[in-house]
This record gives C-alpha cells, sequence and structure tokens, in this order.
C-alpha cells in the first residue's frame, strides 16, 4: 500500500455508528505514510472524539467552518489535498453532497476541492436502497467522484444486508489502487462493444437480449480511469458511463454496430468485445406494423456478420481482443473453442448457472481463459471490481507482447 505515502487526504467523518471506524481509518493511512486532515460534523462527534482523531493524526480535527477565535479556511483545505475521503458518509450527506447545501465544513471544502473524491457510504439498508439515496449517488458519481461500495452484513438496526461502510482496510486499499492504477493505459487506445443489438422485425416489434450493457460500461469507466482514450459502441442500452472521457458511439442493429467497431478497431491497442450481439436478424423488416391476419407467424432470418470473427481476422501484431462468452453448459469447452476461432487474445467466461452473474444483475463471476489453455477464476464480485480484474489482466498481456 505504499501508493498512499506522502498523500494529503481529508478525512471526512459524519453522524454514522460507522464513525468508530473511522479512527482505525485514519491509523491506516497515516502508518502508510499519508497525512490526514479530519473533518468531522458537529453529528460525527456523538460517535467519535475530535479528540481521538487529532491525536492519531497529529492536526487538530475540525468541526466548524468558524469558531468564536478562528475560521479555517475550507477553500484553502480543499486545494491542499491530494484526495478528499468521505467515510462514513450518511444518507445525509449524500444527499448534502449531491446537491451542493454547504452548511457544514465537508460539504463547503468538497465543493472547493478540486482533486478526486472518494466516498463510502454506511446506512441501514433500506436507507441505501431508497430511489432518493440510490438518485444522489448516481449524481455523485456523475460528476466523477468515487463510490467505494458498500458491505454487506449485519447493520447497527440489526437488519441484515447491504449498507455497511467498507472495512477500513478495503478503503485504505481503495485509494491505494486508485493511485496505482492512475495513467497507467495512458496513450492506448480501447475500443469496446456493450449491451444488446435489436434487429427490427416491423417498425414496433424487434428481436434483442436481455443484456444490460452493465459489464460494458463498468470496463469502459475503468479504463478511462486508467487514462486510456476509449470508444465505446453501445447497443440500445439506458446506461451510459459516467466518466467524462468516454466516447460513446450509440447504435441499434448488428450491422451497426460491425460497421463502428470495423471503423475503430484498425487504431485500437486494445479491444474488448463485451456486447451480446444478435446472431440472426429478419431477413426483411417489415415498413408497417405486422397485423395478426393468421393464426401463425414465420420469420425467415439471416445470420449478421460476427465482428468478433471478423476483427480477429485483421488482427495485427501489438493488438489485443479479448471476447466474452456467456454459455449455459460446456462453458469451458464453448469457450476456448470461441478464443480459438475468433482469434481471441483471452476470453472472460461467466456462466448463466451461476447466481448472480450474466444479464441485468450489478455483480458477475467470471473466469479468464487463455490461449495456453491457463484459466483463472474470480470470486462473485461487483461488475466495476470485475471490469478492474479484466483490465489488470489485459495489462499483464499487453506486458507479453
Ligand atoms: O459466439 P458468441 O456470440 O458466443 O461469442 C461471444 C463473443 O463474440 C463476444 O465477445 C461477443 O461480443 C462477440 N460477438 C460479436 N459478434 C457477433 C457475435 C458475437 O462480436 N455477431
Amino acid at each position: 500500500m505504499t501508493k498512499l505515502k506522502g498523500k494529503k487526504i481529508l478525512l471526512g467523518i459524519t453522524g454514522s455508528i460507522a464513525a468508530y471506524k473511522s479512527a482505525v481509518l485514519a491509523r491506516l493511512l497515516i502508518k502508510e505514510g499519508a497525512q490526514v486532515q479530519v473533518l468531522m460534523t458537529p453529528a460525527a462527534k456523538a460517535f467519535i472524539t475530535p479528540l481521538t482523531l487529532s491525536t492519531l493524526t497529529r492536526r487538530p480535527a475540525f468541526s466548524e467552518v468558524s469558531s468564536e477565535e478562528s475560521w479555517h479556511n475550507h477553500v484553502e483545505l480543499g486545494l491542499w489535498a491530494d484526495a478528499m475521503l468521505i467515510a462514513p458518509a450518511t444518507a445525509t450527506t449524500l444527499s448534502k453532497l449531491a446537491h451542493g447545501l454547504a452548511d457544514n465544513i465537508i460539504v463547503a471544502a468538497y465543493l472547493s476541492a478540486r482533486c478526486p473524491v472518494f466516498f463510502a457510504p454506511a446506512m441501514d439498508l433500506d436507507m441505501w436502497a431508497h430511489p432518493a439515496t440510490q438518485e444522489n449517488v448516481r449524481r455523485l458519481l456523475s460528476y466523477g467522484n468515487h463510490l467505494i461500495p458498500v458491505g454487506e452484513g449485519e447493520l447497527a438496526s440489526g437488519l441484515v444486508g447491504p449498507g455497511r461502510m467498507a472495512e477500513p482496510e478495503e478503503i485504505a486499499s481503495y485509494l491505494s489502487k486508485y493511485w496505482q492504477q492512475e495513467q497507467s493505459l495512458a496513450g492506448r487506445k480501447v475500443l469496446l462493444t456493450a449491451g444488446p443489438t435489436y434487429e427490427a422485425i416491423d417498425p414496433v416489434r424487434f428481436i434483442g437480449n436481455r443484456s444490460s450493457g452493465k459489464m460494458g460500461v463498468a470496463l469502459a469507466d475503468a479504463a478511462a480511469k486508467r487514462g486510456a482514450d476509449v470508444t465505446l459502441i453501445m447497443g440500445p442500452s439506458r446506461l451510459s458511463p459516467q466518466h467524462p472521457g468516454v466516447k460513446t458511439i450509440r447504435v441499434e442493429t448488428a450491422d451497426q454496430m460491425f460497421q463502428a467497431a470495423t471503423r475503430f478497431f484498425p487504431d485500437a491497442d486494445i479491444s474488448i468485445l463485451a456486447a451480446a450481439v444478435a446472431d440472426y436478424r429478419p431477413k426483411e423488416a417489415s415498413a408497417e406494423k405486422i397485423k395478426k391476419k393468421s393464426e401463425g407467424l414465420t420469420l425467415e432470418l439471416v445470420k449478421n456478420p460476427d465482428i468478433a470473427a471478423s476483427l480477429g481476422k485483421t488482427k495485427k501484431a501489438g493488438q489485443l481482443l479479448v471476447g466474452f462468452a456467456l454459455e449455459t453448459h460446456n462453458e469451458t469447452a464453448n469457450a476456448l473453442e470461441k478464443l480459438e476461432k475468433k482469434n481471441f487474445d483471452c476470453i472472460v467466461l461467466n456462466s448463466l448457472q451461476d447466481a448472480g452473474a450474466g444479464f441485468n444483475v450489478d455483480t458477475n463471476k467470471i473466469s479468464i481463459l487463455h490461449k495456453n489453455n491457463k484459466i483463472r477464476n474470480f470470486e462473485l464480485k461487483s461488475k466495476a471490481a470485475v471490469a478492474e480484474d479484466i483490465l489488470d489482466e489485459v495489462e499483464t498481456l499487453l506486458r507479453q507482447l
């Protein structure tokens, strides 16, 4: 975790029972060589004392923008920091951060900060699941802030579920990893395909699939965060990448995805094909809505271009091509066959037999299969964490080219 050495961290602590863990967190960051300036909300003082924190960090812990004797310059604090970390972040704090309601020193410093901001929420599971909270989180992510995912388990209310603050060790390693990965793909061009494709039957109906595009969007964000120049070719999906650097090209059909991918592929250093492309499309899309006149209806389907296989054929030395395989049976054998046939450098396998893996869920459980039959199996993780694993693997392959 040496990446924390010398880093200046503003640690914002808000009023949650998880605040007792912030002392351990502060201690951990200091031990790793960071300088930590604690900011607290008045509510946080009910859970942990400023004295504990100032003793651990060897700096006074500020809980007011001003007191009778002094004014703490939140603008200066915001500019001083290499990172701002708000842990725990309560539902109230998320709301204030999302809306810029600067009635305490943490939100005031947050609005002035030019550094990356990380927040580790902590609350009861229903508060966490509430659409208002989730909307605030989305907003904060859309401003480029970083969410340190909540843990699952027993909560202070006695209920069990998601909402716990990540453990101090996880938070510290999240920050460390951020600095470690920073710019590790700088100067690299990454091409991604994601989402489903829709193949028109008539102006109203289409053939599609259950892909949400989540995995591809997570990959796009993760690659952009590492400094890559990312082009995301995205089938119909309601999702968008959060990272402002990602260039997104929206397409609808496999053919449109094929055209776009073929155009960008020659310049790409790394291409990751996470899209669930329809294998067939109706031979002809009816210009008018098909009426239900007869008892049955037969659609004639024709094969779509195989984008992966086509790119695989034109792949040059120095280019990496990564595929996905979503299988329901004979997973490994099928994936290895695709790896070979489509000329992938490696293939990411997710099995629909694993709970929490595959379409339309926030988690995934993958294996990465290599040409030499080497297989790496990973645990069930958030798609964001899976994206990091995939990019780590890609970076290893890149170094071997
Ligand atoms: O053959 P299958 O569809 O299972 O292969 C999956 C891999 O091939 C994925 O990486 C997918 O994005 C890619 N693919 C493609 N074009 C197709 C079909 C699949 O790029 N027409």
